[in-house]
């Protein structure tokens, strides 16, 4: 008898252990690669505003590789009255999880992008914008700040989502360089 109630004051203790083992697991995107257990990868478009940093021969942003993830970056410049970069430049990542961070690198210095410094970025999941990042010239910065968290949110419902990161206004707003490095997200 002292036995099975014994065993019956187990079973919550038991119930919440199981759930405890339901733990998140990250699982980090690189710009260039591709998410380890669906095989996606970032979408850029449009492809022709989006460099591949390494490569890129016509970036400003001149980093040191070894201080990316994976030895990449994606390097994306928006101006609000050039015509070829005025439009909306968004890399696009669907995922199943319950939380997001974008990481990237920051040009304070004030010849990114084209003499006006700065960044303006804005975070969607599923179409509706969640959240934002910006930042100043500053030259006594140092010029590139790496694996700088861009934006997280870590309350989504745990789900399929898509993410879109948008480097600028809509032809309007500020110049903007995003030089995006690795997404992380939690399922
Ligand atoms: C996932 O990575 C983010 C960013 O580094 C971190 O804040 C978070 O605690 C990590 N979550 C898990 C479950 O490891
Ligand atoms: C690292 O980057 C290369 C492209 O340079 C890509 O092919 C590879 O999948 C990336 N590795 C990881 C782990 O993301
Ligand atoms: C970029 O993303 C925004 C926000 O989701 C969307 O309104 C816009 O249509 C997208 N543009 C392109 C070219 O994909
Ligand atoms: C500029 O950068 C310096 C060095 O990182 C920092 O101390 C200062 O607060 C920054 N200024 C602004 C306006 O963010």
């Amino acid at each position: 008898m002292r036995h099975k109630l014994g065993r019956l004051a187990w079973l919550p203790l038991v119930a919440i252990g199981t759930m405890g083992l339901a733990k998140l697991v990250n699982i980090t995107i690189d710009d260039a690669g591709e998410d380890p257990s669906t095989h996606a990868s970032i979408e850029y478009t449009p492809a022709i505003a989006w460099h591949y940093g390494p490569t890129c021969g016509v970036c400003e942003a001149v980093l040191n590789s070894q201080q990316t993830y994976n030895g990449t970056w994606h390097d994306v410049t928006y101006h609000p009255t050039k015509a070829t970069s005025n439009l909306p430049q968004n890399a696009t990542f669907s995922f199943t999880g319950s939380a997001i961070y974008i990481f990237g690198v920051v040009a304070y210095s004030g010849n990114n992008p084209g003499g006006h410094g700065g960044a303006e970025l804005f975070f969607f999941i599923d179409g509706g914008q969640l959240g934002s990042f910006s930042s100043a010239v500053n030259k006594t910065a140092p010029k590139y700040t790496y694996n700088t968290l861009l934006w997280s949110e870590d309350t989504l419902p745990h789900g399929e989502h898509r993410l879109t990161i948008r480097n600028g206004q809509d032809g309007r707003g500020t110049a903007s360089l995003l030089l995006l490095d690795y997404i992380i997200y939690s399922t």
